[in-house]
């Protein structure tokens, strides 16, 4: 076993030691997850969080947006992924329109999400807006991470995934829409794509844990998806992914190697036979 892998602590993942792993200046390591299999491997690997986002609408269900992504959607990719895990955090997004249209139905999704799906937490974007139902969730004892700067949910209000809170007027919302949902009591915040320097700020002001993708290395911690991170969602690439595998051609070269295999003749072999 590797150094690095002696250190990664053996014993589960909550909210709180994500406290105190800020307070301790311990980097955060988060990635998503969808399925079985990948929720194993990344609970394996050492990852505290991992995210069944709704980023699963693109990556997974070929969609343009995570828009359409239903809470059926959500509820089965969360259950199959709890079942793999054992140490990390399991955070399950709430899909749009799951916690917008009152703090009730809100309440009832999430509750969904940790009583049917087994997640210990649940996301939501926004700022604000959604912090008197952030505030009904932690007190009904459901965690709630937050998130904002670029909410894919809100792609047709903004009509673009560009870079957020480039204006001061945007900045200073960020900053105001932070403390908010820490006093809405929620554990962490991811902030998606803004300037590096104003996430920093906001993780050193911050007494939870800031989550950032896309939002430089002055954060408490880093999530990116793994589809994007492995070079298996290849359809266009942002510059905050940093590719750390192209699984995407791994899969193409073998699926082509089985193919020409079984046309020649060569798979299967006597010993690959009964
Ligand atoms: O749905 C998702 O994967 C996310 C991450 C990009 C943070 O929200």
């Amino acid at each position: 076993m590797s150094a690095a892998h002696e250190e990664i602590p053996q014993k589960k993942i909550t909210t709180r030691n994500l406290r105190v792993m800020k307070n301790a200046g311990t980097k955060i390591t988060a990635l998503t997850a969808y399925d079985f299999l990948m929720a194993q491997i990344l609970d394996r690997s050492g990852i505290d969080i991992i995210l069944v986002g709704d980023s699963v609408g693109m990556v997974v269900q070929g969609l343009e947006t995570t828009v359409t992504v239903t809470m059926e959607h959500m509820l089965y990719h969360a259950s199959v992924v709890s079942r793999g895990v054992e140490r990390a955090l399991v955070v399950g997004d709430l899909p749009f329109m799951s916690y917008q249209v009152n703090s009730d139905e809100a309440l009832r999704n999430a509750g969904a999400m940790v009583k049917q799906s087994h997640v210990e937490a649940v996301k939501l974007e926004g700022g604000s807006s959604v912090c008197n139902t952030t505030e009904r969730l932690v007190t009904a004892g459901i965690p709630v991470m937050g998130h904002l700067g670029l909410t894919p949910q809100s792609i047709h209000k903004f009509g673009s995934y560009r870079v957020r809170a480039t204006t001061d007027e945007e900045a200073d919302q960020l900053r105001e829409d932070a403390i908010s949902l820490q006093q809405a009591g929620a554990f962490a915040i991811v902030v998606e794509k803004v300037p590096a320097s104003l996430a920093r700020e906001i993780s050193t002001n911050l007494e939870i844990p800031v989550i950032g993708i896309g939002a430089g290395p002055g954060c408490d911690g880093q999530i990116l998806v793994s589809h994007d991170m492995l070079g298996l969602y290849t359809r266009f690439h942002p510059r905050f992914v940093r590719r750390y595998a192209q699984m995407g051609e791994e899969m193409l070269s073998a699926f082509k190697h089985y193919a020409d295999d079984v046309r020649s003749g060569e798979f299967p072999a006597a010993d690959e036979s009964y």
